[in-house]
């Protein structure tokens, strides 16, 4: 019996999630499994409300389920960075996710803006470090409103953290078997000290992965690789920030937030599973959002959990849709409300 701890969020966070519950519960009764889920309330909603964060005894429950399915946090009306760091980036910390895994896959040409580039073009997998770099969140001011204000931002790299990360995007390549190649995507021609231990680290520990070829670009050319040869891909590992770039990039020449989604991933611990586009305030309510993205975290959530037959069904009755029924997966040019998506995934389960 899996435990599922759900936050819907805010914005279209909770019409995505009930789509991809309706997809888990299809995937139970298909493959045996059972789940029972329980709602938290974290969201910027409630903060207006209330004032409340994520605090250290809701962390304490939360490591008491299997997984954790997140729709999407943020209210226009909070100032940025508040439910960023609160709620999000909290939860990462605390659960010590310290693994973002973020395919980039291209289900259907006709979705993609890149010309030429067919889905077995656009293939790779970006493992993005999720717990230290810039997101660690030092720095300081100094003389701040002044004239001569000075505002620092440190980019924070363990050895222990980077390793662990390079180490889980090594493994990562052998299973998933396909080219066997991981790319270190850094910048070490000007930021000389992280990108000095990370590529030390990356070549020291490919030491043990013979079978894993190694490849190395900086992260401006790959954003360029990205849109001219992105088959060159297979695995990428990268830090915090640079992630978090150049997945929004993966996404869109994967065919726009629509349809990507992420992994939160702690090991040995509790994982959190998410569409990573944010809560789309404007479409709340209309049912026109695309739910395949949160429908894909519900895959990545099942693979996880060893559900792998679930997953990968998933997955492909996610394919099917995109291939044969979307007129687009943007919202509200799809052709199919919210709901009708998730329902034509169930049927194709
Ligand atoms: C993401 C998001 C978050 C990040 C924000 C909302 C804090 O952009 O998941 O990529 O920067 O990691
Ligand atoms: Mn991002």
């Amino acid at each position: 019996m899996y435990k599922i701890a759900v936050i819907s969020g805010d914005g279209t966070g909770p019409e995505v999630v009930s789509e991809g519950l309706k997809v888990l519960d299809a995937a139970g009764k298909k493959f045996n499994f059972k789940f029972e889920t329980m709602s938290f309330d974290f969201s910027g909603q409630r903060y207006l409300k209330t004032g409340k964060l994520v605090d250290e005894k809701d962390i304490e429950e939360l490591k008491k389920y299997s997984a954790i399915y997140l729709g999407a946090v943020g209210d226009p009306e909070v100032k940025p960075g508040i439910i960023e760091t609160g709620v999000l980036l909290k939860l990462r910390f605390a659960l010590d996710q310290y693994i973002n895994l973020r395919p980039v896959k291209l289900y259907n040409s006709d979705y993609c803006p890149l010309k030429d580039k067919k889905p077995e073009d656009i293939d790779f997998v970006v493992v993005r470090e999720n717990s230290e770099g810039l997101y660690k969140g030092m720095g300081e001011f100094k003389d701040k409103g002044s004239q001569n204000e000075v505002a620092t931002q440190i980019s924070y790299n363990t050895r222990k953290g980077v390793e662990r990360c390079i180490r889980y995007a090594f493994d990562y390549c052998r299973k998933r078997n396909k080219k066997k190649k991981l790319t270190l995507c850094g910048k070490t021609n000007v930021l000389t000290f992280a990108w000095d231990l990370w590529e030390r680290t990356f070549y020291e520990v490919a030491k043990e992965y013979p079978d894993i070829t190694t490849d190395y670009a900086h992260v401006d050319a790959t954003t360029m690789w990205f849109v001219k040869n992105p088959e060159w891909f297979d695995v990428i590992v990268t830090d915090n920030m640079f992630g978090d770039i150049i997945t929004d990039l993966g996404a869109m020449i994967q065919g726009g937030m629509g349809i990507a989604a992420g992994g939160n991933i702690n090991p040995k611990g509790v994982s959190m599973f998410e569409p990573i586009g944010g809560s789309a305030p404007k479409y709340t309510g209309k049912n026109v959002i695309n739910p395949l993205a949160a429908i894909c975290a519900v895959g990545m959530m099942l693979e996880n959990l060893g559900e792998d037959k679930a997953g990968k069904a998933v997955e492909n009755a996610v394919i099917k849709v995109a291939q044969t029924k979307l007129k687009s997966l943007a919202a509200g040019k799809m052709g199919y409300s919210t709901t009708q998506v998730g329902d034509l995934v169930v049927a194709n389960l």
